[in-house]
């Protein structure tokens, strides 16, 4: 059979949204609409449904977070580690925080406008399962413990949108060795912060299996590509990008880097995983970018770069088989 495959920025709204939440949102916004008393004016999007760009300054304010430990002053920007390059355009730092995916605070790209009443201060990230010494980190320890640096990383979203940006952060396995895992441990499992009072899509749409929740088998975790990431652009975490501490797994599928990490648990089963239980068919639990494997709507062979629409070939592991081709042999 042939069939014409559409690029996932082709697609009106609907065919890249699940059904259920393209039409909730518009239920949503019908109401909204005639709460205002203007449905039916025509006046629609633009401003008033929120559709125009934000200045840098309001994408900055709405991302802030406020009342960081101390020790923040002295680790932003860590020192960069030269063996990591993207060997392509850096992208913008305002295209990054601008475009963004983080469903506890909406599904169309624009959580900077809704991610003001999180507070991600203070905060505490717990390991724990099986290990020997499980532990609960609060910030101030992330950040004194673990030798922080910075990192230029390709990263690229099971939608087909990619970006090359600078993460500050430290490999995940220094976090694993503090907590001295059993040999029973065989996965990692990470889980987001559930705060529905103040993340409003975990209300707007009960349809999802919150908490979102991702895993790595334990060989995975150990790579030495993956990261805690405490950072972005030489800085802490803005809120939508996951502050403030997310994993960052760079030959994967954007989803499986959790944001906004409160547990990490070592277990000797493979974990259940927000994407995976919520649609099997479209998003595997492995999920390595692979040119090759189309996604069931849509093609993964191109890529195209946040901000200035660049469109490149995608590479298997996202360009990073040295590190983890290993891993699947
Ligand atoms: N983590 C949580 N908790 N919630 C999410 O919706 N989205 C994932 C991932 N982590 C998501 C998440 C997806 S689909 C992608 S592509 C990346 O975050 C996007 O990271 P960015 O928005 O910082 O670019």
């Amino acid at each position: 059979m042939n069939f014409f495959v559409r690029r996932p920025w082709d697609l009106p709204q609907k065919q890249h949204t699940s059904p259920e939440i393209y039409w909730n949102r518009k239920q949503h916004r019908r109401e909204f609409l005639k709460t205002m008393g203007i449905a039916g004016t025509g006046l629609l999007a633009g401003g008033i449904a929120g559709c125009s760009k934000p200045t840098a300054e309001e994408l900055q304010q709405a991302g802030k977070v406020e009342a960081l430990p101390e020790s923040e002053k002295t680790l932003f920007p860590a020192p960069r580690n030269d063996a990591f390059e993207y060997g392509r355009d850096e992208t913008a730092q305002f295209e990054a925080a601008y475009y963004t995916n983080f469903y506890e605070f909406s599904v169309q790209k624009d959580s900077w406008r809704y991610v003001e009443p999180f507070q991600p201060t203070p905060w505490e990230l717990t390991v724990e399962g099986e290990c020997d010494n499980p532990r609960t980190f609060d910030l101030d320890e992330l950040y004194k413990e673990f030798e922080h640096e910075e990192r230029d990383y390709r990263f690229r979203c099971v939608e087909a949108w990619a970006m090359c940006v600078p993460w500050t952060g430290f490999p995940l396995r220094k976090l694993l060795e503090k907590v001295s895992p059993k040999a029973s441990a065989k996965y990692v499992s990470f889980q987001t912060f559930y705060r529905p009072e103040e993340a409003r899509g975990i209300k707007a749409y009960p349809e999802f299996p919150w908490p979102y929740t991702e895993g790595l088998t334990i060989e995975e975790a150990k790579n030495e590509l993956v990261l805690l990431a405490t950072g972005i652009f030489g800085e802490p975490l803005p809120k939508q990008h996951g502050a403030p501490v997310r994993v960052i797994i760079p030959w994967k599928y954007g989803f499986k880097g959790a944001k906004s990490v409160v547990r990490i648990q070592l277990m000797d089963k493979q974990p259940v995983t927000f994407w995976n239980d919520y649609n099997p068919r479209e998003y595997g639990f492995q999920a390595n970018v692979d040119p090759e494997v189309p996604h069931p709507r849509w093609s993964q062979a191109r890529e195209r770069m946040l901000g200035t629409g660049e469109m490149f070939d995608t590479k298997k592991y996202n360009g990073y088989g040295d590190y983890v081709g290993k891993l699947y042999s």
